[in-house]
Order: C-alpha cells, then sequence, then structure tokens
C-alpha cells in the first residue's frame, strides 16, 4: 500500500465534501493492449453523450428477480442503443433475441454485455460457497467456477456477479452462505481460485475463450460487516480492521486478475460505498491498479437517498459517477440524470468517457464487436448443460464439503455391509428444492437429488433397511407428525434425523435473530431422543447455526450444507463411508446467539481470561457462557484419527528477506485411510497495533492411508509476518512471534516460538 495516510485524508475529505469531486484521471486499459485501446477510442469518438451514457445503463430483464422490480421497461432503451448491458437473460435463444434486439435499431450497433448470479453453479448447482470453502480444496473450487462458467457461457452468458467475497463473522447474517467464511488468509486464496475458475486464469487473454466468463468481485467493500448480522446494515469498522481482515481477499481477487468489481449496500464510516471516492478512485484504482469496471449492487445509487447523503436521484447518481462508478445496475439513474449533470459541469466529460472505455473494452476483449453472436451455438447449448463429468464433479465436491461435528459410538458410517433398520426422520429426508440453497442460478431444484434418492440407490441390495417419517416441516410449530415419526423410530436400531432451514432463510435479505434449527424441530429431536434409539443428524442449511443442544445430546451431526444437484448423492456417499469426511469449518459456530459475532481470530483485550481459570472476575468474559465457539474454525472430524506432532523450525530467528521453513509430522492414527487439514497459524505478540490471537497463514490438505505418517512443511516469510499497522503502512515489524501446526485453530498441541529482526 502506498500513501494510506492520504487514503485516509481522502476519506475524511470524503465525507466532508459528500465524494463530490469530480475525477481527473486518464484511462489506463485493463489489456494494456494497444490495439484494444485504438478500437475502444475509434467507437467512443463516435458516440453522442446520450450513448456513452447508455453504456453506463445496466438493466435486469426481469425474467428472474434478484431484488425489487424496477418499473422502468428496458426495451425503449435497447432499441434505442442505450443499454451497455442487461442480466438475468439466459438460453441461447432468449440472448439472441435480446442481443437482436439491441443491434436491429440502434445507431452503432454496440453489442450489450449479459450477465447473471452464477454463484455457485448455473445449471448443475454446486454446493454452496461456504460449504465448498469446508473442503480448503482450493483446485476443486477453482474447477467448480469453471464449470460453472462453461455452462454460463453456453448459454450466452459473458460475465458472472461472483465470486463474492465478503468476509463474515456473524452467522445472523443469511448472506454468509456466499463466501468462504471468517479468515481474510484463506478467503484470499478462495477469492483468487474462484476468479481464476471463472476467468480461465489470470491473463485477459483468456477472457476470450468462449468458455469463460469475466468475473466479479463483490461486495466492495465490508458488507459482511453489516451491524447486528442485519442485512443491507451499517458496517462499523474501523481502518485498521477494514485493512487488515476484510480487505485481503478483495485484493487477492484484483491480484488474480479481476475484470469488475461490484460496489456494497453498506456505509462504512458515514459514507455509503456506491458513493465512496474512497473505495473505488484512491484505494482501488489509483493505489491498487485496477482497470477493470465498477458496478453498483442494483438500486445502490437510488439508495443514496435514503442513506441521506443525496436530496434526490440526480444528486446521487452525481455521487456515484464521481465517486469511480461505471455502471448502475438496474437504477435507471445514470439514463436519466447523468446527461444533465455533465452538462452543468458537475460530473466532468472525461469520467464518462473512461467509464465507456472500461465497459467498452470488456466487450472488445471477449469478442463482442467482431461477432456479438460468438456465444450463441444451440449444439454446444445442449451438449453442454449438465453434462456427465460435471454432475460427477458436483457429487465429489459435495462428498468433500461436508464437515462432521461429533460422531460418538462409530454412528457413521453405516457401511453397506451392516445388517440394521435407519430410521429416517425430518423434513429434509425427501426434501429437493431446498438443496440448491438461495442463488440456485438455472438450477432446477426438482432435479437435485434428495437424500432419500441418494441413500436409496446406495443401499439397494444391502441389509441397511430404511423406514421413514417426515415428523414435521421446516418451519411451522405443528407436531402433528410426532407420533408417527416416534412410531418409525421405535421399529428402527438407529435413527438418522435429516434437518435445516429453509432454503429463503438464508441468501440475501434472510437474517435471523435467533439461529436454532427453526420451527418445532428441535422439539422432534428431543422427543427422538427418549426413544433409547442412537440419534444422529444431518443438517441441511446456509450458516452456522446454534447447535448446543444437539452437540449435548445426539450422538453424531454431519453439517451437509446446502450440496446442490447431486446433495443426495454426495451424502450418501459420505453416510455410507465410501468417501471419509474432511471438511473443515471456515466460520466459527457460536454455542449461543449471544455470542456472534464470534471469530477465531479475535484481539486478545486488556483483560483476557485465563483459560486455567475460566471463572475469574473482572476478566473479558460472560456469565453464563463460555467465551469460546462450540465448534472452532478449522474443526471437523474424520472416521478416522489423526495426529501432529514433532514441530520443528530450521531456524528460531529471521531477517527481512530470510525465510523459515517449519515442519510437523501428521499421522493417520485410526483404521480407515483419509484426508486432514494441517493448518499453520502465527501471533505477533506485540506490536503498533493490537494484533489477533491467531492468524491462519498456511495449511496443507494431506491424504493418508490408515497407520501412515507424513511430514508436512510451511514457508514463513516476511509477507506472514505482515500487517497494516499504525499508521495503515504494510509492513511486517521486529518483535516475538508464537507458531503453531494445528488441526484446527484451538489445537494448541505443537507450538514454537519466533523471533523477527526486521534487518
Ligand atoms: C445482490 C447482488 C447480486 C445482484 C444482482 C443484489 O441484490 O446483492 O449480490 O449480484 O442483486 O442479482
Amino acid at each position: 500500500m502506498k500513501k494510506i495516510v492520504t487514503v485516509i485524508t481522502s476519506l475524511t475529505l470524503l465525507a466532508a465534501l459528500g465524494g463530490c469531486k469530480p475525477s481527473a484521471s486518464g484511462w489506463k486499459s485493463y489489456s494494456g493492449d494497444k490495439t484494444i485501446e485504438q478500437r475502444v477510442d475509434s467507437v467512443l469518438k463516435l458516440m453522442t453523450l446520450e450513448e456513452k451514457i447508455g453504456q453506463m445503463a445496466q438493466f435486469s430483464c426481469n425474467w428472474d428477480v434478484t431484488g425489487p422490480i424496477m418499473a422502468d421497461d428496458f426495451e425503449p432503451y435497447l432499441r434505442k442503443g442505450l443499454v451497455g448491458s442487461i442480466f438475468n437473460a439466459y438460453t441461447v435463444d432468449g440472448v439472441r433475441k435480446l442481443q437482436e434486439m439491441a443491434l436491429a435499431e440502434s445507431r452503432l450497433k454496440i453489442p450489450v454485455l449479459f450477465g447473471y448470479d452464477v454463484i455457485h453453479g448455473f445449471r448443475t448447482i454446486f454446493p454452496m460457497p461456504l460449504a465448498e470453502a469446508s473442503s480448503w480444496d482450493l483446485e476443486l473450487m477453482r474447477k467448480s467456477a469453471a464449470i460453472a462458467a462453461e455452462e454460463a457461457s453456453a448459454e450466452g452468458i459473458h460475465w458472472t456477479f461472483a465470486p463474492m467475497v465478503d468476509i463474515a463473522r456473524d452467522a445472523r447474517w443469511g448472506r454468509v452462505m456466499e463466501g468462504a467464511g471468517e479468515d481474510p488468509y484463506l478467503g484470499s486464496l478462495i477469492a483468487k481460485a474462484r476468479v481464476e475458475g471463472f476467468q480461465g486464469g489470470k491473463d485477459w487473454q483468456s477472457l476470450q475463450d468462449l468458455h469463460t466468463v469475466l468475473a466479479c468481485c463483490k461486495h466492495f467493500a465490508a458488507y459482511g460487516a453489516a451491524e447486528s448480522g442485519r442485512d443491507y446494515n451499517n458496517a462499523e469498522l474501523s481502518l485498521n480492521t477494514l485493512m487488515n481482515y476484510y480487505m485481503p481477499p478483495y485484493k487477492a481477487a484484483h491480484e488474480a486478475g479481476v475484470a469488475t468489481y461490484m460496489a456494497s449496500f453498506n456505509e462504512i464510516g458515514g459514507v455509503p460505498s456506491t458513493a465512496s471516492k474512497f473505495l473505488f478512485t484512491d484505494l482501488l484504482r489509483n493505489d491498487w491498479g485496477f482497470k477493470g469496471f465498477v458496478v453498483t449492487d442494483y438500486t445502490g445509487i437510488n439508495e443514496l437517498v435514503p442513506h441521506g447523503v443525496a436530496a434526490d436521484e440526480k444528486e446521487a447518481g452525481e455521487l456515484a459517477a464521481n465517486a469511480g462508478i461505471d455502471m448502475d445496475m438496474t437504477g435507471a439513474v445514470f439514463s436519466k440524470y447523468l446527461k444533465q449533470s455533465v452538462e452543468e459541469g458537475k460530473v466532468s466529460e472525461e469520467t464518462i468517457n473512461n467509464a465507456v472505455r472500461r465497459i467498452l473494452e470488456m466487450k472488445f476483449i471477449i469478442g463482442l464487436f467482431d461477432d456479438p453472436y460468438r456465444y450463441l451455438d444451440k449444439e454446444r447449448e445442449k451438449n453442454t448443460i449438465m453434462k456427465p463429468e460435471f454432475l460427477q464433479a458436483a457429487r465429489e465436491t459435495a462428498a468433500r464439503s461436508i464437515v462432521l461435528l461429533k460422531n460418538e459410538k462409530s454412528f457413521f458410517p453405516i457401511t453397506k455391509d451392516k445388517s440394521l433398520t435407519v430410521a429416517l426422520i425430518g423434513p429434509m429426508v425427501k426434501d429437493k428444492v431446498n438443496q440448491n440453497g438461495e442463488w440456485a442460478g438455472k438450477g432446477n431444484r426438482e432435479q437435485s437429488v434428495s437424500l432419500y434418492e441418494g441413500l436409496t440407490e446406495k443401499y439397494a441390495g444391502t441389509n441397511v433397511k430404511f423406514v421413514y417419517a417426515q415428523g414435521c416441516d421446516l418451519t411451522t410449530d405443528n407436531r402433528d407428525g410426532f407420533a408417527e415419526a416416534l412410531a418409525t423410530a421405535r421399529r428402527a436400531d438407529v435413527v438418522l434425523a435429516v434437518m435445516g432451514e429453509d432454503f429463503n432463510w438464508s441468501g440475501e435479505a434472510a437474517s435471523r435473530s435467533d439461529i436454532r434449527l427453526p420451527g418445532a424441530q428441535q422439539e422432534l429431536l428431543k422427543e427422538l431422543k427418549k426413544t433409547g434409539k442412537p440419534v444422529g443428524v444431518v443438517l441441511m442449511n446456509g450458516r452456522p447455526l446454534d447447535l448446543s443442544w444437539e452437540d449435548a445430546n445426539l450422538d453424531a451431526i454431519m453439517e451437509a450444507w446446502y450440496l446442490g444437484t447431486m446433495s443426495g448423492h454426495g451424502l450418501a456417499d459420505v453416510i455410507a463411508g465410501d468417501y471419509n469426511p474432511s471438511g473443515r469449518l471456515t466460520m466459527s459456530f457460536p454455542r449461543n446467539v449471544g455470542q456472534l459475532p464470534i471469530y477465531y481470530n479475535h484481539k486478545n483485550t486488556g483483560r483476557p481470561l485465563p483459560a486455567d481459570n475460566p471463572k475469574m472476575d473482572y476478566k473479558s468474559s460472560y456469565l453464563d457462557v463460555a467465551n469460546t465457539p462450540l465448534y472452532p474454525f478449522g474443526y471437523g472430524l474424520s472416521y478416522t484419527t489423526f495426529q501432529i506432532s514433532n514441530m520443528q523450525m530450521d531456524k528460531s530467528s529471521m531477517g527481512k528477506g530470510d525465510k523459515v521453513t517449519v515442519t510437523a509430522e501428521v499421522k493417520n492414527t485410526g483404521t480407515v485411510d483419509g484426508e486432514t487439514v494441517v493448518q499453520l497459524y502465527i501471533r505477533d505478540l506485540v506490536a503498533s497495533v493490537t494484533r489477533p490471537v491467531k492468524e491462519l497463514k498456511g495449511f496443507t490438505k494431506v491424504a493418508l492411508k490408515a497407520g501412515e505418517s507424513k511430514k508436512v512443511s510451511f514457508t514463513v516469510t516476511e509477507a506472514e509476518l505482515s500487517f497494516y499497522d499504525i499508521d495503515l503502512k504494510y509492513t511486517a515489524e521486529p518483535g516475538n512471534f508464537e507458531l503453531w501446526v494445528a488441526a484446527d485453530a484451538a489445537d494448541e498441541t505443537n507450538q514454537a516460538s519466533l523471533v523477527y529482526t526486521a534487518k
């Protein structure tokens, strides 16, 4: 980071001036390709001001609805060549119809860019992103994004509004399902993997491949810090927290070559993102050097009025354009008022020119000026959608995303050689519609494989038999089905409850203040427990839940999230032990909602609670619950056990430019083969600003045969020790560090010390 101090000054200034300073920055292209630059400028020269502003407008065609429906009909704008982009259109025929409409009557015949929320799959739906993150398998995530891009582009889509890389620490917020969890280090690697998956690589040339899509890093910035977990709420956070915890994944997306960014709905320090010159001009463009374009989130510009920083929509448009916003998603503010603002000198024509250049450049890069219909091939569409290898990849990803949270008396796996009757109880047993989660692309909910279907196929011809009762529904307190469920449980040897949240209860506009299992589900579990049978539960939900009761009372808990199209098969693979679960949490599970926000990389405070005296008075703690989460970040079980030992460092002191190699041994101490995630954490003991009690700085996923040992190795350099200091300068300060090679964020078995001399 160059001069973050100027950035702070800008932030203060921005608040004072309402962010209304016209930008004077010259255009630097995303590709750096001279021919493309010339072609962009040659088109720009032909355009009227109205046509230029038209490029800055995006409309939803309302085939799908992802926000408030806007009254404006986009067709008149489209026919006149006054639309830069359309979203929520799909299929070769559908996109062709709209592209033809745009090209037929418009003066300059500039092709339209088609966008869509391809979040975790398009037709073949993969596990929701937080689930997929639990695999800690970057290649898997890169591949699922690539498959999503392949399917979407085969239906004419050029641009996805993903990845969502917002750090999330509060499980009340429904959108935690869309991200990678609470950690900036892991979140950054996942951001990079997903951008590269969607865009086909880091170089702009990969975007010319018809099987890739432009990615959009969202929601810039700190949308995940919404106060009280209430969606769209204010994000109240310091610059230190913003830069050290929330920014890294957004920056990683830029370093991976992401083509576009989306502004977030929230404000930071009194300035809504959509009006933040600090975010889009000072930081993103001037400091990081981002050269793609920026789109609002939905009606972000219109919302500057209720936010209270613009008196009307015209002024809102001026704030946004001058902050560095290039495209107005559905709000129609630019379309209606920006021309007048330019004529009045409130926004410079050069600001408009630069925004238009950035948008036109992407259209040139992906070849739309050469052939606006180049993605529209019906044969390819037919042969691409839900190919068997995509379904197979989705099944493997599903299995690898599952996190086993508790497993007493070897409840799982239920191997196929067993002879027993399993009572399947609960509203999710036969469910298909919830499996894709909220952001389900164009995945057909009825096509998702239910757990019942998966188990029936898996155990066909074996002596594992199933009996079933739904027992209750997902949301209401209705107990009418309890009696049948209990009678069914009594006929069985074991009870496997399958429960969770309605898919609409997480995702956008889906915050909860009580994150226990909803409706009568927990009551049903209590009754099932009274039967005296072993009871395990499989959970399908979009956020960390409060599972304190389940943890204390049930034999086994398997967190399955929403696993997508192949949900039932992926789960059946794990339940039967054909895949040994290896998922590890990337968000802490609280003991109760009162602990939120909870995250492993918290500060120590001036009055930390001593681990050996958890009741000590006048310490930072609760009277009624422990400080620790129920399940920590990085936690997850397998059907085998692992032991980490013999942590060593090749030196205990390092200077600038040095590196230290940290090694440890990991052994599969159980009787079946499996995989585990070995994690490296550090703590900077004394610094110019307080540092977290632990920070993830490396991990490796290791496959081990039963009884096998392997050596794992991590490298620590200045980069792993660096952070934004008291002057918001990115640096590593000299001093003492603690390091752990661990199974999860709470594991302190293997610890060592390091001195950094900074010389
Ligand atoms: C969401 C974005 C999404 C957009 C378009 C908004 O409401 O916040 O994440 O990309 O809608 O569907």
